[in-house]
């Protein structure tokens, strides 16, 4: 085993996360689909695959270090949202705390003088700020539109080819 117990179980907790995160974002396009938001909802599908393979990143990465891999429970994500900006803002915040336990890891890591999860982890710290401007972006424009002319979202996203 190349990395060290406390970083190794600390990697497994985030799989679960980024599992979670997957969920997130498809419970949140299951109900933007339900506005008949299809593009969002593409969108926000496409996002959940996103979040699994990120949770395949921190698996990977503990399977070429001879790490153990062990997959947590993941808690249910909400599925009452009233609003589709309170479901983005919900997606921001869940971005937010991502990034603040990548950052975590990497505290974990230098002080464990790992290199090589330092090396990893610094991708994945490029990777949170890609997808925290993204979720803002996308709450952004939910706010611009409010939430009765959420149909010109559809037509934004044609526009940027998403
Ligand atoms: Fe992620
Ligand atoms: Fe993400």
């Amino acid at each position: 085993m190349r990395i060290s117990n406390e970083l190794n179980a600390a990697f497994n907790e985030q799989i679960g996360r980024e599992l979670e995160s997957s969920h997130l974002y498809m419970s949140i396009a299951a109900f933007v689909d339900g506005l008949a938001l299809k593009k969002f909802a593409e969108l926000l599908f496409k996002q959940s695959l996103e979040e699994r393979d990120h949770a395949m990143l921190f698996l990977n990465y503990l399977l070429e270090v001879d790490g153990n891999v062990a997959i947590p429970s993941v808690a249910a994500p909400r599925s009452d949202y009233k609003t589709v900006e309170e479901a983005m803002r919900h997606a921001l915040d869940s971005e937010l705390d991502l990034t603040r336990r990548i950052e975590e890891l990497m505290t974990q890591a230098r002080q464990q003088n790992d290199y090589s999860a330092q090396q990893f982890l610094t991708g994945m710290i490029a990777e949170q700020r890609e997808e925290v401007s993204t979720a803002e972006n996308m709450l952004k424009v939910v706010r611009q539109a409010g939430e009765r002319s959420l149909m010109m979202i559809e037509a934004y996203l044609v526009h940027l080819d998403l």
